[in-house]
């Protein structure tokens, strides 16, 4: 891959961002899920950018794919680069795949100068970072950083299949799965450049931020459980509407969450048995909480459940939670961050701004395994998880320029 001057290398950026959103369950929407033919697809183009930058590739045995440059010698503990090429229904299109496409361009234009590098360089486009199929995260980089839980292998997408048959049809052996488990002596971080995914950059006129650290998260599927009934002959002092429960709720989640700078969503609900008119007797949700400290986000979830324990008291209702993911809060590295802030003070900005992330990203569960931290571009309106995702061709110069500048700092330490 020939090194470009840095223009020209963001529009290839760009480029490839348009190239992957093609590659989709349904020309409608981009789609694009753990294990997917669209994966596979994925995985094999991101692997051709990689072999073309000059990197050894392979995919891991979590479905991870992976590509390495070897540093001043061979064997050499490696700084991993990455995010994930997986999204969300209808997402946009640099939710993860930029920061893979960053770190493929970085790679390139280190390599000519690789045999002066102390460590190695690897990229990875993780497998599952947004929990789309499966509703648990984080599967890829849970994988490589040695967190698995074989409670895993039994989840089901909304077909019935489960993620062992899931890896099977991939042409992945779940036993091998360990050997996707990296140790803590093979790396000397992970960093990864993403959109922020909120609007606190573009807010303050910035390209360009430093991430502090990614907000702790919690989310649950709900069940609200009422009668089914008449919804003409059921008078209301008798009825129990599970889904007028569950209304309720919603709105106390987004009030208990404006109360303590938490955040909350409700982004899935189902009520049934969905007649026009009939009554909802049971309706299933979700919730998705989220907050800068663990300790606050519990608080948000435990006056969540008393505010659930309220309406059912009040509508005879019940309510069930069963948890379905968690990650805590993850710090970025003192020493990593003050090395992508030298890479954006490259760029020109003498003052980078410093921010959290609201968003989850797979450096939690890296941070397992080994220091992270993160790079955040601006996106427009801070619009993500939705097809208008926007970035400019300059920010992603700037990115591309600050992103290098860092691995160059490490490199010089
Ligand atoms: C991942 O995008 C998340 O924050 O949910
Ligand atoms: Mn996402
Ligand atoms: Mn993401």
């Amino acid at each position: 891959m020939t090194t470009l001057p840095l223009a020209a290398a963001a529009e290839r950026i760009m480029a490839r961002c348009d190239e992957l959103a093609t590659i989709t369950v349904t020309p409608e929407r981009l789609e694009r899920v753990h294990l997917s033919p669209e994966h596979r697809a994925a995985n094999d183009v991101v692997e051709g950018w990689m072999r073309e930058a000059g990197l050894t590739t392979w995919q891991d045995a979590a479905g991870n794919q992976c590509g390495r440059i070897e540093g001043r010698v061979d064997g050499l503990p490696a700084l991993l680069l990455g995010s994930h090429i997986d999204t969300v229904p209808d997402a946009g299109r640099y939710d993860g795949m930029l920061g893979v496409l960053l770190a493929i361009e970085v790679a390139s234009r280190v390599r000519p100068h690789a045999s002066a590098l102390p460590f190695a360089l690897e990229v990875v486009a993780f497998s599952d970072e947004e929990g789309t199929r499966f509703g648990t995260a984080l599967l890829g980089s849970r994988a490589l950083a040695g967190t698995w839980d074989d409670a895993w292998w039994e989840l089901r997408d909304s077909d019935g299949i489960s993620l062992f048959e899931a890896f099977q049809d991939f042409g992945l052996d779940p036993a091998r799965l360990p050997s996707a488990f990296r140790r803590p002596e093979q790396l000397v971080g992970y960093l990864e450049a993403h959109i922020e995914q909120g609007p606190h950059l573009e807010d303050a006129d910035r390209a360009l931020g430093v991430v502090t650290s990614i907000a702790g998260a919690r989310r649950f599927s709900l069940t609200m459980t009422g009668h089914a009934g008449h919804a003409g002959g059921t008078p209301y002092d008798r009825r129990r509407d599970a889904l007028v429960g569950a209304s309720e709720l919603v709105i106390a989640v987004e009030t208990i969450s404006k109360e303590l700078d938490t955040i909350g969503t409700v982004g899935k609900l189902q009520a049934y048995p969905g007649g026009v008119n009939v009554i909802p007797g049971r309706v299933d949700f979700s919730l998705d909480v989220r907050a800068e400290h663990d300790a606050v986000r519990d608080e948000c979830c435990q006056r969540i459940q008393e505010a659930a324990a309220d309406i059912c008291a009040r509508r005879s209702l019940e309510f069930d939670a069963i948890e379905i993911y968690r990650a805590d809060a993850a710090q970025c590295a003192p020493h990593l961050r003050d090395a992508i802030a030298a890479g954006i003070r490259s760029t020109g900005d003498d003052a980078p701004m410093a921010l959290y992330s609201r968003a989850g990203h797979d450096g939690v569960a890296v941070s397992a395994l080994t220091d992270f931290a993160m790079l955040f571009v601006r996106c427009a309106g801070g619009v993500s998880h939705h097809p208008d995702e926007a970035v400019t061709v300059e920010d992603v110069a700037a990115a591309l320029d600050a992103f290098e500048g860092t691995v160059r700092e490490l490199a010089a330490r």
